[in-house]
């Protein structure tokens, strides 16, 4: 019986992945290579719908490369490949937005969020299509599950209509996919203001895991609590506490109830030092296998290379059936 598929992609937009992405996509990536056929794709394409820099991005997409397969994507055992090497993505985009509706994917929130922030006039159409290349990404593999989190529901919906519409008007080709719902504990808050999403773009209380560990150290010692002493978990009342909480139960495999316990009668500070601790543990050997993978890019270009021919011949496949079925 052939493994059900997932697909699952990252952009390479900046120098580091954070604990964020960590706990919230990548862990993930790295344990459903057990159950299922896994696709994992450097989305580089999905990079250049803001104004980038090519030297950062190449440095970048290696970057990412190294990190995945520092933390388990096992190049053997998953198709690991970067987007831009498989024409099938935007082969296939160009179909399914002539099947979009100008409204429908003018209703796509996270456009709306992006393009308040910098000025619809200075977003890209790129930006706007995103969503539409991102359910070519899913559809191109018949990928039958997505690992989202609450932010990207909206695009899957988008790609489940989309896959539907096709197959109705041109007869069943396109795999409709489920979503992969992650573990409501992925969501990491920013050290410094735990009321937002930890995120490369707010760099100051994020988490990187390429970062200095002695920084980062700092950082966790610095991060900010409340003005109680009891450490409990209470997402609502301590949104600080509680995301030092999360991040030691991950790194420590104990549960949260059992941190509870450890730290009564005990101050934040103890509960930062432990963190600090663990999470050094975590990262150190993480970084000398990543220096590893960048010290020899031939090398890693060249299990990218075999991956983006790997996913070529499934997504090619796809564009075949496709453009059979429309016609050309
Ligand atoms: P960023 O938010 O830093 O721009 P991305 O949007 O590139 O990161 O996110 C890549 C993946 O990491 C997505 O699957 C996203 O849901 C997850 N992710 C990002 N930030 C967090 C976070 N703070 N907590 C949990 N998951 C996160
Ligand atoms: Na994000």
């Amino acid at each position: 019986v052939a493994l059900p598929r997932v697909l699952s992609g990252i952009q390479p937009t900046a120098d580091s992945f954070h604990v964020g992405n960590y706990l919230g996509a990548l862990r993930q990536w790295v344990d459903l290579q057990a159950t299922h056929q896994a696709f994992y794709s450097i989305v580089d394409l999905h990079a250049i719908t803001v104004e980038q820099d090519p030297a950062d991005l190449r440095r970048r997409i290696r970057v990412a490369a190294a990190q995945l397969l520092a933390l388990g994507i096992d190049p053997q055992v998953s198709t690991l490949f970067v987007q831009s090497q498989v024409p099938a993505h935007t082969q296939l985009a160009w179909v399914l937005e002539c099947l979009t509706g100008f409204g429908e994917a003018g209703r796509m929130t996270q456009f709306k969020d992006k393009s308040a922030r910098g000025g619809a006039d200075r977003s890209s159409v790129g930006l706007f299509t995103y969503p539409i290349l991102q359910a070519a990404d899913i559809l191109a593999y018949a990928a039958d599950a997505v690992p989202v989190g609450e932010d990207q529901r909206q695009h899957l919906e988008l790609t489940r209509n989309l896959a539907q519409r096709f197959n109705a008007r041109y007869g069943p080709t396109l795999t409709v996919p489920e979503p992969y719902i992650l573990k409501a504990t992925a969501k990491i808050y920013d050290l410094t203001d735990p009321g937002v999403k930890m995120s490369k773009s707010s760099p100051g209380g994020s988490l990187d895991l390429l970062a200095d560990v002695k920084a980062s150290v700092k950082r966790i010692k610095s991060a900010v609590t409340d003005n109680e002493r009891e450490v409990r978990y209470d997402e609502d009342a301590k949104p600080g506490v509680s995301n030092l909480l999360r991040l030691l139960s991950v790194f420590t495999g104990a549960s949260i109830p059992e941190l509870e316990r450890r730290y009564e009668g005990r101050g934040y500070g103890d509960l930062k030092g432990d963190l600090a601790e663990a999470f050094a543990a975590f990262v150190t050997p993480l970084q000398a296998s990543v220096a590893g993978y960048l010290a020899d890019p031939a090398e890693l270009d060249a299990v990218l290379r075999a991956g983006g021919e790997r996913a070529r011949a499934t997504a090619d496949a796809t564009v075949a059936a496709v453009y059979e079925r429309v016609g050309f």
